[in-house]
This record gives C-alpha cells, structure tokens and sequence, in this order.
C-alpha cells in the first residue's frame, strides 16, 4: 500500500476518535476485556465485545458484568441499555467494520510451563482475514517482549490479500488491578508502543481518549511488553525476598513486619512488600515465566526468578509446618484437630481463587488429615480434583469447636470480627495463626487467643 494511501488510513481513524465515531471491538470479555469495553462506551465510543464464551456474551448482553470489578459493575447495565456496548460470539460480527480493536484474550503457561499463545494466535488469524477496512489492533495480553513483531505481525501480515487496506498495531499492557476501589482502568497510566510512529500515536491518542490517566509511549511494542515483565518480575522477587526473611524473623524472634514498617520511614530507595501464605492469581505467579521462556531462547536461565519460584511456593507448606507445630506446643495434633480457615481467594475482596495459596493451604491441610473448615464470604465452593469443598455459611459456624483459625486470604471482613465472641466458641487453647498479618497480636491475645503471624513470633 502506497504512503499517501496509508497515511489517509491513520488520517481518518484519527478523526473517528477525536470524534468518538470509531468503531471498538474488544475480544475476549474477561477480567482484562470488560473494564475495557465500559471505559471505551463510557467515552463515547460504540463498542461490541466478542467472546467464545456463550454464557459471557450472554450476561454482558443483559447488562450484567460477570466479572467483580466494581466499576463495570456500576456502568455497564446503562452503557448496554443505551446500545453502547453490546457482544455476540462471532470474531467477524465483532471486527469487521470496528475501527480499533483491542486484543485481550488469556495467555497461559502450558502443562510445562511454556507460554501458550495459542489464544492470540487464533484472534490474529481470524483478524487477517478482517481487513477490508484500515484498522488499528492492539495487543494487550501479557506476554514476551517480541510477541506483537514476531508473533502477532507475520500473522496479520499474511492476511493483506487484495481485500486488505492495511492496520496499524500496538502493544499496550494492561495492569488492571481488578477489585481495586481506588485505581479503576480509566485511572491506570497506559504505556503504548506501536510498530510504527503512526500506531504509537493513534493508540496513546485513543488511550487517551478512554482514560483520565496519563499515556506513555515508547519507542517499540518490545519495551511495552518488557515493561509488563519487569512490572511483575519486580513483584514476584520482591515478595519472595520478604517472604524469605519473614521466616528468618520467626527463627530469629524479630517482628518483621515492624521491621518494614520501620525500613518504610526511608524517604528514598526503599518500597515496602508484605510477607503472606504465597502468591495467587492469574498474573504474578506466572506472567514472569514468560520472560523466562524468552531468556532461555537466548540462552540464558533467569536464576533470581527461579529462586523466587522456589521461595514463593513453600510458603503455604510453612504456614502448615508453623501450624502443625505451635499445636504440638499446646500438646495438640494437626490430624486430630480443627482448622476454621479463612479465605479461600487469592486475595481480599474478590471470589477468584485461581492459584491461590489459600487454597494449597487447604489442600495441605487435607493432606495431612486434619480436619478443615474453610469460610469464604465471596467463594461458594472450590474444587479440589473431583471432590467440591463447600465453604461454611457462617464465621461462627466455621470456628465452633475449632483448635485454630488460620487467615489465609485479607478479607476486610475478617478484621471486623469479635474476637472474644468467637474464641469463647472454640476449643481450650484457641489459636489464632494470621499469615496475612491482619490483626494485631495485642487484640488477639486480649481476646484469648494464642497468636502467630507470617514473620512474626
Ligand atoms: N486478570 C488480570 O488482573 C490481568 C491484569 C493484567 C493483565 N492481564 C492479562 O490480560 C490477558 C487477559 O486476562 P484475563 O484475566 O482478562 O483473562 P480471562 O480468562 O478472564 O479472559 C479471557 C477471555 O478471552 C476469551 N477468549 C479466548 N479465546 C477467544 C477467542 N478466540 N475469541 C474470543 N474470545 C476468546 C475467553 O473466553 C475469556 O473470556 C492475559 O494475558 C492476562 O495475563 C490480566
């Protein structure tokens, strides 16, 4: 395609944002597509999410978001009466006339542990076939730097027969904290790099259009995706770190967690991490295996993430050793004894329990035949291999008679409790293990308990 002819291309989505008439269509409506899909209608813009996902196409066409994030929650049912958002299944329904479109589809890591792009391989090809008109795709799963020119490109690429009028292409990362109050997507600077000048700059201009944050472009898609790596890694190592010394600090008899509070009072060079049962969700335990895979390729082995690897998932086997062995201290046994456990998401607020530490802590527990009675405020039921495990109704029923409580996922809730009440339900000797470091020691021990937190004695 000649200069002149793609520069009219960019000329003229350029004027489609400014005024709101470009067509958005986001594929794949899950954590990451359905903020997306509400700040883009919410801006102005017509937007059609597509997912292969009957039963999410279905309940975003009624107005209902199926995923907890308090923001679409609010705006979507409006967004979808007005016929600002609306979602069918077919790619070609979705994309064919859309303007933007925003990939946003899951990238795991296979059996192996190897990235799985078969998802955005899929979406790419289904789009190659799409360009009959000039559009401007974006990338915004997480993966390794050289997915949008290596992977992504060749693919689109191959697609420009005939009936192709060109696109442009970007990597954007997103960083969606979901469940998160404060930071919705529209307040979360976005960092965009395009093939090209013409990408970068009609996707930090449509970026800018949907959110109220700042946009910041680089120079290539490569630094975009490296800067998603490096975002997480940065979390990965540094919660391995304190999770590592928060076990030297029990043997030790030192309260690390007023040692970060006291490290914190440094004005400079220092961010403060928190100790816990492990790490869980979707993002942190495995997007830094996808630089790892990428390393590799050019021979060399990521050592510091593979020694967070091995720091991060013996978390929740301590957590159950420290049990097991601050019952012993009472003359108590893990196999004969009652575990009211508290939480069974990755983390507070939220129902989503993929990879969570909590419940490896469960299975743990299980394991080594003690009896668990799990309590969840947002999580119904988890299932372990074929067995569902029902999470109590009621805190009260999940401690009554119980030998301990362990808190092993940071519901607000869980702080609110009345303690005494529920120490004066359980067994002689209660004790309270809270490896999220929730409650105080002082509020703990008031009420009866016996305490123990992650990095505390
Ligand atoms: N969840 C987060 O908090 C978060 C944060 C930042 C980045 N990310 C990244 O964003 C990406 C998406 O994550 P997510 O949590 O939204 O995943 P998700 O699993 O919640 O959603 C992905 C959606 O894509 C759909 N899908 C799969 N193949 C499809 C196809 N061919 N056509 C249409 N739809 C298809 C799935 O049905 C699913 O609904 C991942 O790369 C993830 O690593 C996630």
């Amino acid at each position: 395609m000649g200069v002149e002819l793609m520069r009219r291309n960019d000329e003229l989505i350029q004027s489609k944002i400014n005024s709101r008439k470009a067509k958005v269509c986001i594929v794949g409506l899950g954590y990451v597509g359905v903020p997306l899909a509400v700040a883009s209608a919410k801006a102005g813009f017509d937007v059609i999410g597509v997912d292969v996902d009957e039963s999410k196409v279905a309940s975003i066409n009624k107005g209902v978001s199926h995923v907890e994030d308090p923001y679409s929650e609010k705006l979507l049912p409006d967004l979808v009466s007005k016929g600002k958002i609306r979602a069918t299944t077919r790619l070609v329904e979705g994309a064919k006339d859309a303007d933007v479109v925003i990939i946003c589809v899951q990238t795991p890591l296979d059996k192996k542990g190897i990235p799985d792009l078969s998802f955005v391989k899929k979406v790419t090809q289904g789009l190659s076939r799409l360009l009959s008109n000039y559009k401007l795709i974006i990338l915004e799963s997480t993966s390794y730097p050289g997915t949008t020119q290596e992977v992504v490109f060749p693919i689109l690429k191959r697609g420009k027969g005939r009936t192709s009028r060109g696109f442009g292409l970007v990597y954007s990362p997103e960083r969606i904290d979901y469940g998160n109050p404060k930071y919705n997507v529209s307040k979360i600077p976005k960092v965009v790099g395009g093939m090209d000048n013409e990408s970068t700059m009609l996707g930090a201009s449509f970026y800018g259009s949907i959110l109220e944050a700042p946009v910041f472009k680089v120079s290539s898609p490569s630094v975009a995706e490296a800067s998603k790596m490096l975002e997480n890694i940065f979390r990965y190592v540094n919660i391995a770190l304190v999770n590592e010394l928060a076990v030297l600090h029990e043997k030790l008899g030192v309260d690390f967690v007023e040692t970060i509070q006291a490290a914190t009072t440094k004005p400079f060079g220092f961010m403060p991490h928190y100790p816990g049962p492990g790490v869980g969700g979707h993002c942190i335990p495995k997007d830094p295996f996808y630089l790892v895979y990428k390393a590799k390729k050019v021979g060399m082995n990521l050592r510091l993430v593979a020694t967070a690897k091995t720091v991060n998932t013996m978390m929740p086997r301590h957590v159950v050793e420290r049990l097991d062995n601050a019952l012993k201290r009472q003359g108590k046994k893990l196999d004969k004894s009652t575990v009211s456990l508290w939480g069974l998401a990755y983390k507070g607020q939220v129902r989503d329990t993929r990879r969570s530490p909590a419940v490896d802590i469960l299975k743990l527990l299980r394991h080594r035949k003690a009896t668990v009675r799990p309590y969840d405020p947002y999580v119904r039921s988890v299932r372990l291999g074929t067995t569902a495990i029902e999470s109590t109704r009621s805190i009260e029923e999940s401690v009554q008679d119980a030998d301990c409580i362990l808190i092993a996922t940071a519901h607000k809730a869980f702080g609110r409790v009345d303690l005494r009440k529920l120490a004066g339900r359980m067994k002689r000797d209660p004790l309270m293990f809270d490896s999220r470091n929730m409650l105080s020691r002082t509020s703990c021990e008031a009420a009866g308990f016996k305490y123990l937190g992650t990095g505390r004695p």
